[in-house]
């Protein structure tokens, strides 16, 4: 059995580089289905997400090559099925991509109902209203999810909840749909324009993406290309807020400084030093943290990928603090986690207070989900002793070697394999 081991107390001190984004990938990929040509994608992070996406591609037809380190070529000329594999595919959030992007490419898409993180409910019913707004028919049946049209034509769409698995995923069906799609109430994150960039710079025309409103006027094909992925938002936001919990003084680098405000805010306002530069930012602390609030949003909002780390933040604030989660009906699962570790969560319906203890203690936990697994990570760091965090494998979806980088900085963590009996 796999653990990460973490020996809590030290202090961090140095620099910690933020990889690709994961949710930018995780879209960009499918997107070169859409490509007549090869692309090659430069700043992919290696992770199991990543490169679960990467196998589908693969098993769908195309051609894969790794000519440098987290840089991945895919030439789709080859791929001739609109069918992904359910297996793979029912293991993954994004796979629900492959709809869009097969839908785009082919006119007809066959795709597993999506897996991942379980935080309650995960519809998809806007994601078959922009592919139906767009003319194609969509239908669920034995966990599959199966769209097709005679030819998309571009509509209007508005999305009643803000969606970025929508928002994406209509993105890809009209890019090279007939007319203009105009998408309303779209999601604005970081990976949104990521993806529209990458979309651009094969000959697609999206204008708006990071605002609410974005137009697509459709062309006949894609050509090739390079293009680098932005860093990941969640992952610089994951090292700055375990910087500001174990203490001492880090620089991450690879950031952009804007994509982290809500985060930098809400640090400055619980004491923590934050000193931005053009694409790094420097975290400090040696004093007590103040408790705060917060609330979960969409982007530029405070984001839900980051709420479990700043519970975890929270937890040894010197004071009570509240945090509201807005868009995931249940996301608190691993606080359960959390207190193994002695921290003092009570949560009424989506919120969690959080009275500061002075100080945490190791145990065994385990990772509930990918930023669960980050948080317990943030609590190990601080708690007094040794904690063992199982079922790693849920942080290794999202982040690449957490414990060779983390240890860089005066982490003292590593991965061991415990036998049973
Ligand atoms: C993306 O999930 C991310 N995943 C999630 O990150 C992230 O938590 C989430 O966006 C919010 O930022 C990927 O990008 C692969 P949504 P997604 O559609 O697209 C409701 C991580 O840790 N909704 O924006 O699935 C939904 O129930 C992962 O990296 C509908 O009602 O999220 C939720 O309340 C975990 N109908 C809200 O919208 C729909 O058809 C936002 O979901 C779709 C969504």
């Amino acid at each position: 059995m796999e653990n990460l081991r973490v020996y809590g107390g030290s202090r961090l001190y140095g620099e910690i580089t933020t990889g690709g984004a994961k949710n930018a990938a995780v879209a960009i990929i499918p997107a070169a289905l859409l490509v007549d040509g090869v692309c090659t994608i430069e700043n992919v992070p290696d992770i199991r997400d990543v490169n679960l996406i990467l196998k589908m591609l693969s098993y769908l037809g195309a051609k894969i090559t790794y000519p440098a380190e987290n840089t991945v070529t895919i030439d789709s000329s080859t791929v001739s099925t609109y069918r992904a594999p359910y297996d793979l595919a029912s293991r993954m959030r994004a796979s629900y991509y492959l709809l869009g992007a097969l839908l785009g490419r082919f006119g007809k898409a066959e795709v597993a109902l999506p897996g991942g993180c379980n935080f309650g409910e995960r519809p998809i019913d806007l994601h078959e209203k922009g592919f139906r707004a767009l003319g194609a028919e969509v239908e669920t049946k034995r966990g599959q999810v199966t769209a097709s049209a005679d030819c998309l034509h571009g509509a209007s769409v508005y999305l009643d909840t803000v969606s970025v698995g929508a928002t994406i995923n209509i993105m890809l069906a009209a890019v090279r749909a007939n007319g203009r799609t105009v998408i309303e109430n779209a999601a604005k994150e970081p990976h949104i324009v990521d993806l529209a960039n990458f979309l651009n710079a094969m000959g697609a025309h999206i204008r708006g993406a990071g605002t609410d409103v974005i137009r697509i006027v459709g062309v006949e094909r894609l050509s090739g290309g390079t293009y680098a992925i932005i860093p990941d938002q969640i992952e610089a936001g994951t090292f700055m807020i375990a910087a500001a919990a174990a203490g001492g003084d880090v620089l991450v680098k690879n950031v952009i400084p804007r994509h982290m405000e809500s985060l930098t805010s809400k640090l400055e306002e619980m004491g923590v030093n934050v000193e931005e530069y053009d694409d790094s930012i420097r975290i400090k602390r040696d004093s007590p943290l103040r408790p705060i609030r917060v609330k979960t949003m969409p982007y530029p909002g405070f984001p839900t990928d980051l709420q479990p780390q700043i519970v975890a933040l929270l937890s040894i604030a010197n004071g009570t603090s509240m945090v509201t989660e807005d868009v995931w009906e249940n996301r608190f699962q691993y606080v359960g986690e959390l207190k193994r570790l002695g921290a003092d969560i009570t949560i009424q319906g989506q919120t969690a207070l959080i009275r500061g203890v002075p100080s945490l203690y190791g145990a065994p936990v385990k990772a509930t989900d990918l930023r669960a697994g980050a948080a317990m990570i943030i609590a190990a760091l601080v708690a007094d002793g040794v904690t063992t965090i199982g079922e790693p494998i849920h942080i290794d979806r999202g982040y690449e070697r957490i414990e060779t980088r983390l240890s860089k900085i005066g982490a003292r963590i590593e991965r061991v394999y415990i036998t049973n009996g």
